[in-house]
């Protein structure tokens, strides 16, 4: 037994540098068992199992699925393979926890929704920037007025993971900033902004298609705006704040994982020489309060968590759709000159 009364086997698929996170993160959450692990390779998975702790290896995820010692399964594989695995595993009866983005498109999102509802299990795109308790209060605090009426938000998430001739990012893999990146400034410009009336996006697109940097304005009622952008190949200073009638609020980097935020309001003068620090202590790897809250809900046998539901999964893949639009639209499409 633990502090939830009921304990949930997890298991992780896919042997990556986010499975290591979270494996790690799992053994600092209350109720959560680390139980298997596959990789396409059965010595891989023996290797990742003996050293994070894990008690069963499988050399594929079928073997994994066919596990009935699994409760529920982190899906943490490239982004085109998320949709197909994650409804196996459903349909396998296991709980699914699948790596943002959930999906490749709004459309791949809904059958994963209609293939959560026909099972009654829990589904979930592990969109943990949700759960970080500083994000959850400044959301909380733009929402309350603390800044006034929100007005305009930036935020950037530039960050060079590999030259532009990348033989890691491939369109098979769906490979792309505005999935793996873009995916939280869009995220905090929902949250605050809520959905935008217009979206206009520019940006530099492989001539594969994977799309390197990314660039969006979303337009809202009365001249309010988000200015967001994403690089898997430049730094884009990874920060983030939110402006209203009354002062703004300032994120740090890493903005998607920050401990803390400062609030600048009143006159002037004020707001340019004071700030009021918001700070949390991370726990682990920053993913344990998302890994506690989905423990908690498969334990209480919900399908859903209120924080991220499957609605807000396929309105975020919708605004993203929207984007790779704009991104795509002769005027909009600067193909990248050699
Ligand atoms: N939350 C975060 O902070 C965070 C950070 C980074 C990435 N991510 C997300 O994590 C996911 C994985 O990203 P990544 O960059 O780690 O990807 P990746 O390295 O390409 O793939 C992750 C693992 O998936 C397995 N895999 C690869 N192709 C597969 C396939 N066709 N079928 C089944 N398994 C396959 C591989 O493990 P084996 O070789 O052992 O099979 C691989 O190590 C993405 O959705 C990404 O957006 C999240």
């Amino acid at each position: 037994m633990t502090t939830h009364g009921a304990e949930v086997n997890w298991a992780v698929i896919g042997t990556g540098f986010i499975s290591q996170s979270i494996a790690d993160d799992l053994r600092l959450t209350p109720g959560a068992r680390r139980q298997a692990v596959c990789s396409r390779d059965p010595d891989r998975a023996r290797a990742f199992a003996a050293d994070r702790g894990f008690a069963v290896a499988h050399g594929s995820v079928a073997a994994l699925l066919d596990d009935s010692t699994v409760d529920a399964v982190y899906i943490a594989t490239p982004h085109s393979t998320h949709a197909a695995i994650a409804i196996a595993a459903l349909e396998a009866g296991k709980h699914v926890l699948i790596e943002k983005p959930m999906a490749v498109s709004a459309e791949q999102g809904r059958q994963i929704a209609r293939a959560a509802a026909a099972t009654g299990l829990f589904a979930m795109e592990a969109m943990w920037m949700r759960f970080n308790p500083a994000y959850r209060d400044l959301v909380a605090a733009a929402r309350s007025g603390a800044i006034g009426e929100v007005r305009s938000v930036r935020a950037s998430f530039g960050l060079p993971f590999g030259p532009a001739d990348s033989t890691r990012w491939t369109e098979e893999r769906a490979s792309s900033t505005l999935l793996d990146q873009g995916i939280y400034p869009v995220t905090l410009a929902l949250d605050v902004l809520g959905r935008p009336s217009r979206i206009r996006a520019t940006g530099r697109v492989r001539d594969d298609g994977v799309d390197l940097t990314v660039h969006a304005t979303f337009e809202y009622e009365d001249h309010r705006f988000a200015q967001l952008s994403a690089s898997m190949v430049e730094y884009i200073e990874p920060t983030a704040s939110a402006s209203g009638s009354d002062g703004w609020m300032t994120v740090p980097a890493p903005f998607w994982a920050a401990d803390e935020f400062t609030t600048r309001v009143g006159s002037i003068a004020r707001a340019l020489t004071e700030q009021h620090r918001t700070h949390h202590e991370r726990r682990g790897n920053g993913y344990v309060p998302m890994l506690e809250a989905v423990t908690l809900a498969i334990a209480e046998h919900r399908t859903e968590h209120p924080t991220h539901s499957l609605a807000d999964s396929i309105a975020t893949l919708e605004v993203l759709d929207a984007v790779r639009h704009s991104l795509s639209s002769p005027t909009a499409r600067p193909k990248e000159t050699r």
